[in-house]
């Protein structure tokens, strides 16, 4: 069941479930906190598991807009000030990794460990900055079917595209029912994040870094980057998965999240 709580001027949709220490999951673009279900499900029966929508995302609202993702790491501490979370191990993917960078850099002090999925430490290059700016036009020109069937093929790897139909369909629908506005600020607020590599020497926290070995979006060269700039941190590649291996295979995923929880 979803909840919904006001944070900075809008209402963000979440799930949080079971007890003991908290562990908060950020998702990707421009997908939902559904891309979690097999995380809740699993980890709440040994910790409190928290997923949200970002908003504009999913069941959130998008209330003044997405001015960048600094906004999105404010949002995020406004939901954990309305749970009364202090603290918590918070988890992020892709834009979810970009956004708990940011939240590191802004609301540090209070991650516990951190993990950063199939995400990169580096800004975009010119192009991949131009393009995020073309294809905002188009789906706010033509809606978000102009980006479905491209998207799917980067996000889940080969052998998921293979093999595992069911994950197709889920990223499927997710991306189908994203509001067309919310995407287009997402890829612009993308495209003005700021260069993490420096960061990376600060984050003196436990770090994991996990990586499908199929990434395509962010490959593992990206994640080793990462592993090689966090002082306290280590990696896990999780074979035959792409860019969403918590969903493409969620009892690896699951099991470098448990060990790395211990
Ligand atoms: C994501 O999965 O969140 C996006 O692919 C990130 C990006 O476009 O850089």
């Amino acid at each position: 069941m979803k909840n919904k709580i006001k944070a900075n001027n809008t209402e963000i949709a979440y799930r949080d479930r079971g007890e003991g220490k908290a562990i908060i999951f950020l998702h990707a673009f421009p997908l939902s906190q559904i891309m979690w279900d097999d995380q809740i499900d699993q980890l709440s029966t040994s910790h409190r598991v928290i997923t949200f929508d970002w908003r504009g995302f999913g069941d959130s609202r998008l209330g003044d807009g997405i001015a960048s993702l600094d906004l999105f790491a404010d949002d995020l501490a406004a939901l954990m000030d309305g749970l009364s979370i202090q603290k918590a191990t918070i988890c992020g993917l892709s834009m979810g990794g970009y956004a708990a960078l940011a939240f590191f850099r802004r609301h540090g002090h209070r991650i516990e460990k951190l993990i950063l999925a199939d995400t990169r430490a580096t800004t975009d290059t010119e192009e991949g900055r131009r393009g995020r700016f073309e294809t905002a036009e188009a789906v706010r020109l033509h809606g978000v079917d102009v980006i479905v069937e491209t998207m799917i093929p980067r996000l889940v790897g080969e052998t998921s595209l293979k093999n595992r139909h069911h994950v197709c369909d889920k990223v499927r629908s997710m991306i189908k029912s994203a509001d067309p506005e919310t995407v287009a600020q997402a890829l612009i607020a993308m495209a003005g994040r700021s260069d993490s590599s420096e960061l990376l020497a600060e984050i003196n926290i436990p770090t994991l870094i996990i990586v499908g070995s199929e990434d395509k979006l962010t490959p593992p060269v990206e994640a080793e980057f990462i592993r090689q700039g966090i002082p306290n941190s280590q990696m896990f590649i999780i074979n035959g998965a792409g860019h969403l291996p918590n969903m493409e295979s969620p009892a690896d995923f699951n099991l470098a999240i448990e060990n790395f929880l211990k």
